[in-house]
């Protein structure tokens, strides 16, 4: 049985002290839930606020970026070893609008997955189709080659080390939720790629959690699926009392 991970992606939200005033609201409302493991992925500039008030609690903080390399001139980016030093423990790689918006491609995924667990951070790689590809049937060969490209290069033993997200792009932040069973379906494509690529014992393990529109009302019904390991929640993740809410389904 794989432990959920139910994980909040902030996005570009909240200041630290809106940072502050979130975790005051909601430590206490999740205090004690070890059913599942809970992370928090805030802006860069909050980190140092939520990691302190995360401090032995059952919540643990990611980044929501990172640069494959260790160090350089590379103007307003953040290494793997920054993140690690910063007492974080996941980092988000490839989100979509990443991909979208900041020519983030399966080869900097790819690169970033490594430096990410060559730092000993647990990655959230984040998969998942546009509305396009999934009406032209394309879904299961887009998340084929999101899937091996990221995988590329990755041991069987690193394949423990990090988790996926699939997120289909209609899905984030439009209140269309993919059914769960829909969900569970790419989620068997994914473990199969995984399967291919790092062996069953490291596929078997692996946790794949669904992203897009994750809300209180539809996680009860989400996280029934024997393959849905747990969720990345971004809108529903920025107010305390919903974002328990969900960890508590
Ligand atoms: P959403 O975003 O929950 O607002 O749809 C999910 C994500 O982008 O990770």
């Amino acid at each position: 049985m794989r432990r959920k991970l139910i994980a909040a992606n902030w996005k570009m939200y909240k200041t630290p002290q809106d940072a502050e005033a979130f975790m005051a609201a909601f430590l206490p409302r999740v205090s004690g839930h070890t059913r599942d493991e809970i992370v928090v992925c805030p802006p860069f500039v909050d980190l140092p606020a939520v990691v302190e008030l995360a401090r032995n609690t059952n919540v643990t903080v990611g980044a929501q970026n990172l640069h494959w390399e260790k160090e350089g001139a590379y103007t307003g980016e953040v290494s793997a070893a920054m993140i690690k030093a910063a007492s974080c423990t996941h980092v988000i790689i490839g989100h979509s609008e990443r991909r979208q918006y900041f020519g983030e491609t399966d080869d900097t995924v790819n690169r970033k997955l490594k430096a990410a667990l060559a730092a000993g951070l647990t990655a959230i790689v984040c998969v998942g189709e546009y509305l396009k590809e999934r009406e032209a049937g394309l879904t299961e060969e887009v998340l084929r080659r999101q899937c091996v490209n990221a995988f590329r290069g990755i041991s069987a033993d690193e394949g423990r080390r990090f988790t996926i997200a699939y997120e289909p792009v209609w899905a984030i932040g439009t209140g269309k939720t993919a059914t769960p069973q829909l969900a569970a379906d790419a989620h068997c494509m994914i473990r199969n790629e995984a399967t291919k690529a790092l062996g069953k014992e490291a596929a078997d393990m692996l946790r794949i959690l669904y992203g897009g529109s994750v809300k209180p009302e539809n996680a009860k019904a989400l996280m029934a699926e024997q393959e849905i390991d747990g969720a990345l929640v971004g809108g529903a993740s920025l107010s305390a009392e919903s974002f328990a809410a969900i960890v508590r389904y």
